[in-house]
């Protein structure tokens, strides 16, 4: 279960991804982890940078962490001069989450991303479409279904597209699968709400929740993903240890990330892999 596989012609040399968002651009994570990695997925990459919501932007909650980055990054051309070639010498291939305001950003970073040596794409559909009226792309399978395509036209490689837990997800899936996507990451954060209480009265932290909480939600989200769509998925959802992998594997994914672990130890994707391979010796 830890040697390398194959998905919609992407080698990896074991399953296991950083998650988008979760691992920085690599700078606070030891190189060992990094090399280890089947591969690296980056952070959400706009075409202009983005600032982020004020802090704070991390909320732990019993099992889980409630986290409103909002999206922060340097944007495309920073990220191709400044981060990209650092990343593409650390030795796993480089997968680019991407995310658009409309269909035309998602082709722009497509296209500027096009000959940089960068493996394949993560395409965020959890964001608003500003061409309809804010709606989640992630709300809207044609919308989903067009994106898609059209990004087919300009990006041949590898493709997956990072599915939202919530809306309408198995429509969205299939017409993912049906307009050319390669493989499906299922699935992102789950909107939540946190309550803090000040002198001043409570406060109301809204944000996305990861973590241990959404295994067993996001676990089920896989199984019944694996009987609709035939393409390869890659499962993302509070994944802590080996047997947390396995249970996506075994639900039907052919190969898994690992996000709010590396948060919590920067050492877990070593673990998480050598406790998955005495897992399946032992089977
Ligand atoms: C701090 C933080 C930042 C994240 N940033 C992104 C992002 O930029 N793009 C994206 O698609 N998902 C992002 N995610 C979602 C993760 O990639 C992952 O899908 C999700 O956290 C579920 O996995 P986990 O429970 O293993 O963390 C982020 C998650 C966290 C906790």
């Amino acid at each position: 279960m830890t040697g390398s596989i194959e998905l919609s012609g992407l080698r990896l040399a074991n399953p296991l991804m950083l998650a988008s968002g979760t691992w920085g651009f690599g700078e606070t994570l030891p190189g060992e982890v990094l090399r280890a990695a089947g591969a690296l997925v980056t952070k959400g990459i706009s075409l202009y940078p983005r600032e982020g919501n004020p802090p704070p932007r991390l909320a732990e909650t019993p099992c889980g962490l409630l986290n409103s980055i909002g999206l922060e990054n340097p944007g495309l051309e920073a990220f191709k001069a400044r981060i990209l070639p650092r990343l593409l010498k650390i030795g796993p291939p480089v997968m680019v989450n991407i995310l658009g305001e409309d269909e035309e950003e998602f082709l722009r970073l497509a296209e500027g991303l096009s000959g940089t040596g960068v493996a394949g794409l993560e395409v965020n559909i959890s964001c608003p479409n500003v061409r309809r009226g804010g709606m989640a792309f992630a709300y809207d399978p044609e919308g989903v279904r067009r994106l898609v395509g059209r990004l087919r036209e300009v990006w041949p490689g590898f493709l997956s597209v990072k599915l939202s837990p919530i809306g309408p997800i198995f429509e969205v899936a299939q017409a993912a699968e049906e307009a050319g996507a390669g493989a499906l990451t299922c699935a992102n954060t789950y909107p939540a709400l946190v309550v803090q209480k000040t002198p001043r009265g409570p406060r109301f932290h809204q944000g996305g929740l990861s973590g241990p909480a959404i295994k067993p939600l996001t676990l089920r989200l896989v199984y019944e993903l694996a009987r609709r769509v035939k393409i390869p998925l890659i499962a993302s959802g509070g994944i802590l240890s080996g047997r947390d992998a396995q249970d996506y594997l075994l639900a039907g994914a052919q190969a898994f990330q690992v996000g709010t672990a590396t948060l919590l130890d920067p050492e877990a994707p070593l673990r998480i892999l050598s406790e998955l391979d005495e897992l399946s010796r032992a089977d």
